[in-house]
C-alpha cells in the first residue's frame, strides 16, 4: 500500500457512513444543572450501537459566551465548564471508538467569539475598517455585517451575529492558529472534523460590494440577507485555496464540510473534503420529481452527506408532517454517500415552542428541545430543570420506540443494517407523479410519495417495507426495498 492510500484509508469509513448529530447541550444531563454534558453523552453511547450508526458529530463543545449556541467559541482548545472537563471528553472518546463508533468534532475555523482573548490580543487577525462599514455586506442574521469596536472606534467584520467576529483567513497566522487547534484535537485521537461556514473563510480582499440580488437564490436565505448575491462576501475565487490549508492540517481525518450552498456549486470545493452537506431535502417540494433530480445531481458529484434536518432548522416531523417520516427515512438512509440523522428525528420530536425571551435571536430554539428517554415530565434528559423544555416525552421517547417493533425508531434500526448491505452503483430507474425507484447495486427501493399503494419497482424479494409488510408494494406514503434473488 502506498502511503497515500493508507492514509486515505483512515478516512474511507466516512464516504458511506451514517453519522448521528448530537447537539450536547440538550441531549443528556447527568449532573442536575439541566444542560447536557459530555458524560449523559458517555453514557448514551450504548443506545447510539444500538441504534447501528457508524460514528457522532458533536456539535460545539467548547467554552462559549453562547451568543450563537456554541459557535460563538471563546476557546477553541477547552471544553466548556458547563459540559465537562477535558478528561470527560477523553472518557467519551476511548469508549466511542472502543464501541466503533467514530467522533467528529465541530470545527469552527471563519470566526470566534468576540470574548476569546484573540480578539483583544491578535486585532490584526480579524477584518477591519475604520471610519465606518466598507460597503454593502450584511449579516446572515440580519442587519450590516460591520459593527463599530467601543473600545478603538474601529469596525469589525462578521458574517454573522456583531458577537461573532470573522477571522481574516488571508492573515498566515490564523491559519497556523486554526492548524494548532486541529493538532490538538487530533492528538487526543478524533476521527474527523465538520467544518462550519467554509464558505465564509475567504472574501473578496478589496471588500468590494455585494451585487443587489436579481432573483431567489437556490437555498432559502433569511429576507434581508437574501436582497443581495453575495459575490465577495463569500467565497471568492481563492477560497479553495483556504480550504486546502484545512485539509492539510487535518491529516488523515474526515473532514465534513459545511458550506451552504446549492449542492451544483459544491464542486469547487468537494475535491478537499470527504463529504459536503446536501441542504436541498430541508427546502425541496415533496414530491419524487423535485426529489429526483436533486438526488441525481449530488450523485454525479459524490462525497455528499445527506441531511433531513439539524440544529438551524426546522424538524421533519414539523416540516414534512408525521406521516411522511417513514419515507424520508429511507430516503435519507438509501441513498449513495453519508447520512447524518439529527438527534430526536428517529423518535419524531416535533419543533418546540422555544422560550420567551429566546436564546437564539435568530429563532432556531425549536430545533434544539432536549432528547426524549422516557416518559417522565423531563423526558430522562436531567434531574433538574432543562434549560428549554422537553416538548412531549409522554408521546414520544427513546424507552417506548424501542420496545414497539413498529417504531418509527425500529425502522430506523432495520434501514441501518441494511445499507451496510448496498453495493456502490446508484442508478434512477423510475419516476413519476407519486413514484421515486432507485438501484443500489443488488437492491431497488421504491419510494411512495403518493396516497395509494404501489407495486414495488425492480424484482426480488422484499427485505424491507415501511410498514413492515412482506408483499412488493410500496405502501402510501411509504417505501418498499427488493433484493435480487442469489445476490
Ligand atoms: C452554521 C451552524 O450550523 C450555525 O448554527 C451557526 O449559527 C453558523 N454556522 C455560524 O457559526
Amino acid at each position: 500500500m502506498t502511503v497515500e492510500a493508507g492514509l486515505l484509508d483512515r478516512r474511507s469509513w466516512v464516504s458511506n457512513a451514517a453519522i448521528y448529530q448530537i447537539y450536547p447541550r440538550s441531549f443528556q444531563d447527568t449532573d442536575g444543572d439541566g444542560v447536557g454534558d459530555l458524560e449523559g453523552i458517555r453514557r448514551r453511547l450504548p443506545y447510539l450501537r444500538s441504534l447501528g450508526v457508524d460514528g457522532i458529530w458533536l456539535s460545539p463543545i467548547y467554552p462559549s459566551p453562547l451568543a450563537d449556541g456554541g459557535y460563538d467559541i471563546s476557546d477553541h482548545s477547552a471544553v466548556d465548564p458547563v459540559l465537562g472537563t477535558l478528561a470527560d471528553f477523553d472518557a467519551l472518546l476511548t469508549q466511542a471508538q472502543t464501541s466503533r463508533l467514530k467522533v467528529l468534532l465541530d470545527l469552527v475555523p471563519s470566526h470566534t467569539s468576540i470574548e476569546h482573548p484573540w480578539f483583544r490580543e491578535h486585532p490584526e487577525w480579524y477584518v477591519w475598517a475604520d471610519g465606518g462599514p466598507p460597503n454593502n455586506w450584511l449579516s446572515a442574521f440580519g442587519g450590516p455585517a460591520w459593527s463599530k469596536d467601543e473600545h478603538t472606534g474601529r469596525w469589525y467584520l462578521h458574517s454573522f451575529y456583531r458577537e461573532q467576529p470573522d477571522l481574516n483567513w488571508r492573515h498566515p497566522e490564523v491559519q497556523e492558529a486554526i492548524g494548532q487547534v486541529m493538532a490538538f484535537w487530533l492528538a487526543r485521537g478524533v476521527d474527523g472534523f465538520r467544518v462550519d461556514a467554509v464558505d465564509r473563510l475567504a472574501k473578496d480582499p478589496d471588500l468590494r460590494d455585494d451585487h443587489p440580488a436579481t432573483g431567489p437564490w437556490l437555498l432559502p436565505l433569511p429576507p434581508e440577507y437574501g436582497t443581495l448575491r453575495h459575490v465577495h462576501s463569500r467565497d471568492a475565487e481563492d477560497a479553495h485555496e483556504l480550504v486546502e490549508v484545512l485539509r492539510r492540517y487535518a491529516r488523515e481525518v474526515a473532514l465534513v464540510g459545511e458550506l451552504y450552498r446549492p449542492t451544483e456549486e459544491l464542486k469547487r470545493f468537494v475535491n478537499h473534503f470527504d463529504l459536503a452537506f446536501a441542504f436541498e431535502f430541508l427546502f425541496a417540494q415533496w414530491h419524487p420529481r423535485a426529489i429526483a433530480p436533486i438526488v441525481e445531481s449530488a450523485a454525479r458529484l459524490g462525497r455528499i452527506a445527506w441531511v433531513l434536518s439539524n440544529h438551524d432548522f426546522s424538524r421533519p416531523a414539523s416540516r414534512l408532517g408525521e406521516e411522511n417520516l417513514r419515507l424520508a427515512a429511507t430516503l435519507l438512509l438509501t441513498l449513495p454517500g453519508a447520512a447524518f440523522i439529527y438527534q430526536g428525528d428517529e423518535l419524531g420530536l416535533r419543533d418546540g415552542p422555544g422560550i420567551h425571551p429566546p436564546f437564539d435571536r435568530a429563532g432556531r430554539d425549536g430545533a434544539r428541545h432536549p432528547m426524549q428517554w422516557d416518559a417522565t415530565p423531563t423526558g430522562g434528559f436531567s434531574s433538574g430543570r432543562p434549560w428549554l423544555p422537553p416538548v412531549d416525552p409522554e408521546h414520544r421517547n427513546v424507552e417506548a420506540a424501542v420496545a414497539d417493533p413498529h417504531s418509527l425508531l425500529t425502522l430506523y434500526r432495520r434501514l441501518l443494517a441494511l445499507r451496510r448491505s448496498f453495493g456502490g452503483e446508484f442508478e434512477i430507474v423510475f419516476v413519476d407523479e407519486s413514484v421515486l425507484a432507485y438501484r443500489r447495486g443488488q437492491h431497488t427501493v421504491t419510494l411512495n410519495f403518493g396516497e395509494e399503494a404501489r407495486g414495488a419497482v425492480g424484482e426480488g424479494v422484499v427485505v424491507l417495507s415501511s410498514e413492515a409488510e412482506s408483499q412488493p408494494v410500496a405502501p402510501p406514503r411509504g417505501a418498499v426495498i427488493l433484493q435480487r434473488e442469489g445476490a
